[in-house]
């Protein structure tokens, strides 16, 4: 299953898809967050408040997939 969470601007996205990512990991659920927003709100709530290390994997998602064994 793939969510996105798109709307304007202040609208939730980032409260509402981190919670989603912070449940369906408690509910053993194999989450891939993809924060694709220059201000890293999502990475940063769901790392528990910390800016999280950015790795660079590849530039497409199957080679992101390959990087990541998915
Ligand atoms: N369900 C809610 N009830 C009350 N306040 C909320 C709720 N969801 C989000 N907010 C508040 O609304 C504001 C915007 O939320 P959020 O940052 O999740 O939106 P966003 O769409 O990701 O914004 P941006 O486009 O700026 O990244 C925040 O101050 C947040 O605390
Ligand atoms: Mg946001």
């Amino acid at each position: 299953m793939i969510l996105g969470f798109l709307a304007k601007g202040g609208s939730g996205k980032s409260s509402v898809s981190s919670q989603m990512a912070l449940y369906l990991n408690q509910e053993k659920a194999t989450v891939l967050a993809v924060d694709a927003d220059h201000n890293m709100d999502l990475a940063y709530n769901i790392s528990g408040g910390e800016i999280p290390k950015l790795n660079h994997y590849s530039e497409s998602l199957p080679d992101i997939a390959k990087e990541l064994s998915l």
